[in-house]
């Protein structure tokens, strides 16, 4: 969604800006602004389309200053257009303010400000901010500010800069992250730490109603009341390298190829072997309550959903303990039976999804233990729960999620086996899934070595317009996160259903026009899913099949066969679903598709 990136200091404030603008490109976003204070007032460039329109306005314009406040943004209200472009300004042009998230009182704030006569510019919820600054000033920046804010309901991360107030910088933040940033005698408000990983590693995560008031060296943050706070100052837990694409061609690409190395980093030290156990610190202090949950309730979005129900699969099996998987935008309004020991997950990479936010939340209000599995290490979410497992899977840039799915699903996994040893899994059995578990980074080496192989299989079917994607069991979810890695980055129309559903309805869509990707290990339903593909070959359909079965057992049924190695039947997700995302992406790059960010859609999605 939108980017924040602001900066107070010695250097060029507009070559901050750009770059980390350009760090923030992978979260999505229509049009791009910057503006910097220049003497004694605001100097103001906003293009629409891609940050590069933003770059060459700046060399016809350059903004030559100290401090100033950069955007990118993804229109909610008012299209993608110049006007509505942040930075807004006041309308004595002495203010400027960046801002991520939806004011949802805006309207009425709006139309009291026209009353006293002030003139709107855009048609952005943003720009009462402005006008509500300059309205509260009487030369004290942080006071207004803070009176402003007074007035706003929704969810926001802003940065404000002010022509009356040179090198000062003024963020504030509720519902939407806004992170601190500490340099050598220069400091930086950003929407997310991965903008200024080049300049410094010294964060401080804002909480909910703080507001920091910043100069080049110095910084202060208040609290809801306005009385003065201390906040930790943390090290981002990565480094620079990890944001840059090194020598791929895509970030997502560059992720799917992450994937042995960040499956090792969600295992890192939570096995024990001997004992058939899994260690998860994170959890340490739910444990007396993880030995009695009668429920588990998991709420996500998106991939994160589909790792969910993969999880869902897990959980029942080893620890025996009833699941349900829901959409966070759906549980948030309804209203949810929270019994007594029923336990909520929250999965979110990113940390920052509004509706898990929102439905952790209403887990809580009735009275539920929330844990979270998140990436991001101090996003919301992480910070909101009861506790929870980091992925520790590396900055996720590819607006399709890859990386983060395996490493949710190896967490869920992790989670099952702690649950299931603290039931009925006997040690023997524990100690299978570990030592399986550890093999399958090798495993996905393995499949990843077949990269050619499988972008010569790409070339056969990326002019089909539609798919259908099949799979049982473990592999249901990984038939729907397949469909949805082609949807989101090829906009192919794909949809995933559970192999026997098939002719309940989408079988009579197959005909020779129609793919079927069908994922079939040879597990305790292999025999199951082979009859749904004599069906799909009855009536003219291809099939393209993600298998470990041996060469022959799919002859006269499968098109074309994309290996897998042999694993555990529960753990065959994280295999089967690395050859779809490879399949996705060689079709979105050989229909010429913007991979790393696709149209309309956001890697962070910050709104409802
Ligand atoms: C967006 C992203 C998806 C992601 C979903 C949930 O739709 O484009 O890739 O799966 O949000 O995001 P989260 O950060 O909560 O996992």
């Amino acid at each position: 969604m939108c980017g924040i990136v602001a900066y107070t200091g010695k250097r060029q404030a507009s070559d901050i800006l750009i770059e980390g603008l350009r760090k923030l490109e992978y979260r999505g976003y229509d049009s791009a602004g910057a503006c910097v204070q220049v003497g004694d007032h605001l100097d103001l460039v906003r293009t629409q389309g891609k940050l590069s329109e933003l770059e060459a306005a700046l060399k016809e314009h350059p903004l030559s200053g100290h401090a100033g406040i950069g955007h990118t943004r993804w229109a909610t209200h008012g299209a993608p257009s110049v006007p509505n472009a942040h930075p807004h300004l006041s309308m004595d042009g002495k203010f400027a303010v960046v801002h991520n998230g939806i004011i949802e009182n805006y309207s009425i704030i709006k139309q009291k400000l026209q009353q006293e006569g002030v003139v709107f510019k855009s048609e952005t919820d943003t720009e009462v901010i402005a006008h509500l600054v300059a309205k509260f000033y009487k030369g004290d920046f942080a006071k207004a500010v803070a009176d402003a804010l007074a007035h706003l309901e929704g969810a926001f991360g802003i940065a404000v800069v002010s022509a009356y107030h040179p090198g000062v910088l003024i963020g504030a933040r509720r519902g939407s992250p806004l992170v601190l940033a500490i340099g050598e005698g220069e400091l930086f408000l950003t929407s997310d730490a991965s903008a200024i990983v080049d300049y410094t590693q010294k964060v401080v995560y804002l909480k909910d109603d703080d507001m920091v008031e910043l100069d080049a060296t110095t910084y202060r943050i208040t609290d809801q009341a306005r009385a003065e706070v201390r906040r930790k100052v943390q090290n981002i837990d990565f480094s620079a390298d990890q944001v840059a694409k090194g020598n791929f061609p895509h970030f997502m690409l560059k992720e799917i190829f992450e994937q042995p190395a960040t499956v090792i980093n969600s295992l890192r030290g939570r096995l024990l072997i001997e004992q058939g156990i899994s260690k998860l610190q994170g959890l340490n202090l739910v444990q007396p309550e993880l030995r009695e949950i009668k429920r588990i309730v998991i709420v996500a979005c998106g991939t994160s959903f589909y790792a969910g129900k993969v999880g869902e699969y897990i959980i029942e099996e080893l620890a025996g303990v009833p699941v349900d998987v829901e959409y966070a935008s759906e549980f948030r309004y309804r209203n949810p039976i929270i019994e007594d020991k029923t336990i909520v997950f929250a999965i979110s990479q990113s940390g920052e999804t509004a509706d898990t936010l929102a439905a952790l939340r209403e887990a809580k209000r009735k009275g539920a233990t929330v844990l979270g599995i998140c990436n991001v290490v101090g996003s919301s979410i992480a910070r909101e729960t009861d506790g929870g497992v980091y992925l520790h899977a590396g900055p996720e840039i590819g607006v399709a999620s890859t990386k983060a799915f395996t490493s949710q699903v190896t967490v869920l996994t992790l989670i099952a086996l702690l649950l299931g040893r603290m039931r009925n899994v006997s040690p023997q059995r524990g100690i299978t899934i570990c030592k399986a578990l550890q093999a399958i980074p090798g495993q996905i080496e393995e499949i990843l070595r077949q990269n050619s192989a499988i972008q010569t299989i790409a070339e056969a079917y990326k002019d089909n317009r539609n798919f259908l994607y099949l799979g049982r069991g473990y592999n249901y979810p990984v038939a729907l996160e397949g469909a949805l890695k082609l949807k989101e980055i090829s906009y192919i129309h794909a949809e995933g259903y559970p192999a026997a559903e098939m002719k309940h309805g989408p079988i009579a869509l197959i005909d020779a026009d129609m793919p079927t990707v069908v994922i079939c290990p040879t597990d305790a339903l292999f025999d199951k899913v082979l009859s749904s593909m004599q069906e799909v070959k009855a009536r003219g359909g291809r099939i393209l099949a993600v298998t470990d079965a041996d060469n022959g057992q799919l002859d006269g049924l499968a098109d074309h066969v994309l290996h897998i190695p042999k694993t555990l039947p529960m753990l065959s997700p994280l295999l089967a679903v690395v050859p779809l995302q490879l399949l996705a992406y060689h079709i979105a790059v050989m229909r010429g598709c913007d991979v790393d960010t696709p149209r309309n859609l956001a890697k962070s999605v910050t709104v409802e």
